[in-house]
């Protein structure tokens, strides 16, 4: 009898359940300028935490959609085989990512965090550029590139590659751990088969005016941190805040 062992894979949560999705929408377009709106009518590469707006997750008016990420993260420490009910989530960080077709996302991490999420609120179908996962530890295979370079069929199974892209829809909320690689990018050519990264080009809405977010495609995304509720359960385990001493 044959048996295959996929060693050493990585749990992504990819979810689509939330109810509130329209309702959250309008919300963000009547809030927008809190979580967007950049002074000089930005122009440039980098979405609004570039620029030093990643306090969404204090707006109030989004509190169901804050409550269900934070209940998507608990069921990822679930299936990690551990119990969520030991720890107190934070959202330490939160801002809004603005897409438009022709950019991507560099290859970057939120290894600060513990978990990190993504909740994709408005996905117009023009821009359809896909979430990348990259594997940057050594795959054991049989040289290095095998699979890449001489696999027959353009779809991955989960111990070919090193990284692993997937499809981006609207409503979906993805949470992966903090220092899990990844990036968005095109794909020219065969499916899954090129990569090529972000265009270096600016972005071509302006972030101050709605009418550009909404043929834009903006995820909410952010860090959480897990902390434990009793110190003595998970001694290896972030500590209470209660238990921190402050310097500066
Ligand atoms: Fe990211």
């Amino acid at each position: 009898m044959q048996q295959l062992h996929t060693l050493f894979p990585t749990l992504v949560l990819e979810d689509g359940s939330f109810t509130l999705h329209e309702e959250m929408r309008e919300v963000l377009w009547k809030n927008h300028s809190n979580h967007i709106y950049h002074e000089d009518n930005y122009q440039g590469y980098n979405g609004p935490d570039g620029y030093g707006r990643v306090l969404s997750h204090h707006d109030l008016d989004l509190e169901p959609l804050w409550h269900y990420i934070i209940g998507q993260c608990k069921t990822y420490v679930n299936l990690m085989g551990v119990d969520p009910t030991q720890f107190i989530y934070s959202i330490t960080k939160g801002f809004v990512n603005v897409l438009d077709e022709a950019h991507g996302n560099p290859l970057h991490h939120h290894s600060e965090s513990h978990l990190s999420y993504i909740y994709y609120i408005n996905v117009p179908e023009n821009v359809n550029q896909k979430l990348c996962f990259h594997d940057l530890r050594t795959r054991y295979v049989p040289w290095e590139g095998f699979s890449e370079s001489t696999k027959t069929s353009p779809e991955w199974s989960s111990y070919q590659g090193n990284w692993w892209p997937i499809e981006i829809k609207e409503n979906m909320c993805v949470i992966l751990p903090g220092n899990l690689p990844h990036s968005v990018a095109y794909f020219d050519g065969d499916k899954d088969n090129t990569i090529d990264m972000a265009r270096n080009v600016p972005l071509k809405i302006d972030p101050n005016k709605l009418e550009d977010l909404k043929r834009s495609r903006i995820s909410i995304v952010g860090d959480v941190l897990l902390t434990t509720i009793n110190t003595n359960e998970y001694p290896n385990a972030l500590q209470p805040l209660q238990n921190w001493r402050h310097f500066t």
